[in-house]
């Protein structure tokens, strides 16, 4: 999952090549990326848009005229939103006409509209011809579009379509995939850009406090109980937040995982440790809003004992003492001024269930908006489903990647917080 959190529009434009845009598509949501297909007319001629959308489950734009812009993205306006929310265009296979109209600012189509109105990355993987390719009118402009810091991948040379050997094959979507992961992958150090629309600003300036993961209660030297939590649906949420502008404290029980960028990040190890670093932290600074993720262990033993247990001796479970440990969200709740509270509720059962569990809970647990999913169905998983529960009822979000989840849910959070404040 070297793209996890990237979303790519992949541009297509008429080239026979196109039909190895479809192994490309596949391999980049192997990789964890989400992809946004949007085709030329001529590219339409060589794979359908049905066969893009059928890859990557999302419709497919071919102009600006046509749905799905209608139902689409937020202001109807397809070749500025789409660049918003994604990390970088690539136009493979680029045909020597679309390469011109990109080198001369040209805007016949939806896809070249997209290319001149972006503010992110443009990546172009020629396809042609050797002589087209060759000759100095494509030579030149794409000298012009290096110039203008357009990554010009390829093109690789061999047999070609028309029968003839040399330059202007395609790359292969092997290859393509290696120079996205090369400039977009975990060690090219570019924080995420998916912002999407809904979320950029969203949270501007507040300031957001979110426990994840699980806390471990030792018992003695080696052992301990926890709970089932990888923390990776917390460090979403955390990493969703910065990007809408929020000054967000991340308090971490025991996970391995990397802090998203701009998060303040607190390690703990216990749920006392948790809630202490959570009041400290509010004491420091009131907080706007409260995201309580974590799976905070709800006993902890009365004592750490300083040796091992030893079954050998006779001692057993039946020695230890549980104390219940402080219920951090509650005592967030209780403060004053509180913050927006959220809660997380990891129910077992079916996600239809949660229909019937979570109203109840929300009050019980006097947050404006709880968060509930199966436990078993997420644990340590990359995608998750959820639904949400506030006064106005209950909404699933369907299945989707934890980051995606989390950017729904800050922009949800972000409504609720207009009419908390
Ligand atoms: O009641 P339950 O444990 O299912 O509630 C889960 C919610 O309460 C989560 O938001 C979790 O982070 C929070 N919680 C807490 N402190 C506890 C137990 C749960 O903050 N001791």
């Amino acid at each position: 999952m070297r793209l996890q959190h990237r979303h790519f529009i992949i541009g297509i434009t008429g080239g026979i090549a196109a039909y190895k845009t479809c192994e490309l598509v596949r391999r980049l949501q192997d990789e964890g990326a989400t992809v946004q297909v949007v085709m030329t007319e001529a590219g339409t001629r060589f794979v359908s848009a049905l066969t893009f959308q059928a890859l990557s489950g999302r419709p497919v734009y071919t102009d600006a005229w046509s749905s799905p812009a209608a139902s689409g993205p937020a202001n109807g306006m397809p070749h500025i939103d789409l660049t918003r929310e994604a990390d970088a265009i690539l136009v493979a296979p680029a045909s020597a006409d679309f390469i011109a109209q990109t080198a001369s600012g040209q805007t016949p189509t939806l896809l070249s509209t997209l290319c001149l109105a972006r503010d992110i990355p443009l990546l172009i993987a020629p396809a042609m011809n050797r002589q087209m390719w060759q000759q100095p009118a494509t030579q030149r402009n794409i000298e012009h579009l290096k110039k203008d810091g357009i990554d010009i991948l390829g093109p690789g040379s061999g047999a070609q379509a028309c029968g003839e050997i040399g330059d202007g094959r395609m790359r292969e979507p092997e290859e393509l995939l290696a120079d996205l992961i090369a400039r977009f992958g975990p060690d090219a150090g570019i924080p995420a850009a998916r912002t999407a629309p809904v979320i950029r600003g969203v949270l501007q300036d507040l300031s957001v406090v979110i426990t994840a993961g699980p806390t471990f209660e030792p018992i003695d030297p080696v052992r301990g109980i926890t709970n089932r939590s990888s923390g990776k649906m917390g460090f979403a949420i955390a990493e969703a937040a910065a990007l809408a502008g929020a000054q967000v404290t991340l308090i971490a029980g025991p996970v391995h995982l990397p802090t998203p960028l701009g998060v303040h990040r607190h390690d703990v190890t216990t749920a006392q440790e948790m809630h202490d670093a959570v009041m400290r932290c509010l004491d420091a600074q009131p907080a706007d809003i409260f995201i309580g993720v974590a799976a905070v262990a709800d006993w902890r033993p009365d004592k750490t004992r300083s040796g091992k247990m030893k079954k050998s001796e006779g001692q057993g479970l039946d020695e230890i003492s549980w104390v219940e440990n402080p219920d951090i969200l509650a005592s967030v709740a209780r403060r004053s001024p509180a913050p927006l509270c959220v809660g997380f509720a990891a129910e077992s059962g079916s996600i239809s269930g949660l229909e019937l569990l979570l109203p109840e809970k929300r009050v019980r647990k006097q947050v404006p908006l709880l968060v509930g999913n199966i436990g078993a169905d997420t644990f340590g998983e990359d995608s998750n489903q959820i639904m949400l529960c506030d006064a106005h009822g209950t909404t699933l979000l369907p299945k989707a990647s934890k980051f995606d989840l989390a950017c729904q849910l800050i922009s949800h959070i972000a409504s609720q917080q207009q009419s908390h404040s």
